[in-house]
């Protein structure tokens, strides 16, 4: 009988991509990938840290799926990423947690996964929560389980050692590490020749990125790696996320400007306007110096969306940092934006501040910057009406039928009527409409 393994992902892109990395090593062990999870032998939740709303939302599940162990006693429950590698050992503390955990597995010890289960099945509990400072599974071909055919995800890059004081990933991810160029060329070419046109090129800051040729023969960056992508791929879309403001240089902005298949959509977390804010949060730049980075943007890429994300709420922050944070998103004219309020993780430098901003205050903060991102999105697609945009489609629209949805370059959602287009064709699509979320128009 086949053993039927169920994946479960939370998290950002890096941890579904890592999802498909599991699935690929499970399936070369004998597992295949069901979506049903009642039909599962194993169960994995790829879990994330982030906050603690991401935390409290994977222990909710695994609360709910321990009912499943009624009908099938031999079921296996597996926690891995980030959550698995934090908490660590505490989750198999059954009387503790209240709940039996079978397996525990960090970000970076996917390919034990089989001899952990074999432990398991032998009827002990499974840990491995090594990090380490090689592993890229560079030679991993991901088992695309969930994908929609059209876009995919590929890691050329873990960990990160930017320690910005909020934030638990440099202790969940370990030491930044970058993967060899050709194994992420040959999965390039790999996915286009499977039908897949839009690829996604993924770390935590892929700025950062930085290959060592062996023997002295040089370096490559992330400007060589996308701008070598993109000359190789011509019809199909390159992207990237996420780049850390501090280090975009004006050569990555170049490489974009001059290859139009590298999407004009870039994703610059600027975290808030204040620069004492900025400085607690150890983010090495300033608000100045970020919108320095914004205008090169827009002077040398015409056209290029910009996303970011945004934290309200961290220690110290007064209603003046507020309205600073405020200020720069009117200015900087955001196209869309990820918002939170701050929350306080175990084990950064940030919990050795103090967490002194009211609940009702961040609540009140949080409110307000997600109005005013409501507004400049809106605005931001209002500007598209009339405008023509070549979108890549990806399937039929969620809410009606006899729609088809897609994206156009800078990465907005672009909805409009079905005349039998094939996903992963190029439509051009006139712009008669928008919400502040998407853009509806009429198919060329
Ligand atoms: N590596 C990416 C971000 C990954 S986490 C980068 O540096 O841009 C995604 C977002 O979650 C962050 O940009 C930040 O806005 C938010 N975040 C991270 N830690 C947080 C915390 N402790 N509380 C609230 N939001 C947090
Ligand atoms: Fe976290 Fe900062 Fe690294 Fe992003 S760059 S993952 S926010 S430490
Ligand atoms: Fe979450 Fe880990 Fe990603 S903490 S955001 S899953 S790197």
């Amino acid at each position: 009988m086949v053993r039927k393994l169920y994946i479960e992902t939370y998290g950002c892109q890096m941890n579904f991509s890592d999802s498909e990395i599991v699935a690929s090593i499970m399936h070369e062990n004998g597992y295949k990938i069901t979506n049903d999870i009642c039909k599962a032998h194993v169960i994995f939740i790829n879990t994330c840290s982030i906050r603690d709303n991401a935390e409290q939302r994977v222990f909710k599940r695994l609360r709910q799926i321990q009912s499943l162990r009624k009908n099938n006693s031999g079921i296996i429950i597996g926690v891995l990423g980030c959550l698995a590698e934090r908490a660590k050992t505490s989750l198999l503390e059954e009387s503790k947690l209240g709940m039996r955990v079978d397996m525990v597995v960090g970000p970076d010890a996917y390919r034990d996964l089989p001899n952990l289960i074999k432990n398991v099945e032998g009827g002990q509990q499974a840990i491995n929560v090594i990090l380490s400072a090689e592993e890229t599974y560079a030679d991993v071909t991901p088992v695309r389980y969930a994908s929609n055919g059209v876009s995919a995800f590929i890691s050329i890059m873990r960990g990160c050692e930017n320690h910005c004081s909020y934030c638990v990933v440099p202790s969940t991810r370990g030491k930044e590490r970058s993967r060899n160029p050709g194994s992420i060329i040959e999965e390039a070419n790999q996915l286009y020749e499977e039908g897949y046109r839009e690829l996604t090129l993924l770390g935590q800051n892929v700025n950062s990125y930085n290959w060592k040729e062996p023997s002295d023969k040089g370096n490559i960056n992330f400007p060589d790696l996308i701008g070598e992508i993109a000359h190789r791929l011509p019809q199909a879309r390159i992207r990237f996320a996420t780049s850390h403001p501090k280090d975009l240089s004006d050569r990555l902005i170049e490489v974009i400007a001059s290859n139009p298949n590298i999407c004009r959509a870039i994703h610059l977390p600027v975290q808030s306007g204040s620069n004492s804010v900025l400085k607690r949060m150890n983010r090495k730049y300033t608000a100045e110096s970020y919108k320095q980075r914004l205008t090169a943007i827009r002077n040398m890429i015409p056209k290029c969306s910009v996303t970011t994300d945004i934290i309200t709420g961290f220690c110290g922050e007064t209603e003046k940092d507020h309205q600073q944070t405020l200020k720069l998103m009117e200015e900087s004219m955001f196209d869309f934006a990820f918002m939170f309020k701050y929350s306080e993780r175990p084990g950064t430098t940030g919990a050795k501040l103090v967490d002194d901003v009211p609940e009702e205050i961040k609540t009140k903060r949080l409110e307000e910057i997600i109005q005013l991102q409501q507004k400049l999105s809106h605005e931001s697609n209002k500007s598209d009406i009339g405008k023509v945009f070549t979108v890549l489609v990806e399937g039929k629209s969620k809410r009606s039928k006899d729609k088809m949805m897609g994206r156009n370059s800078q990465n907005k959602v672009v909805v409009f009527k079905d005349k039998g287009f094939e996903p992963g064709s190029y439509v051009k699509v006139k712009i008669e409409k928008c919400t502040s979320a998407t853009l509806l128009g009429e198919a060329l």
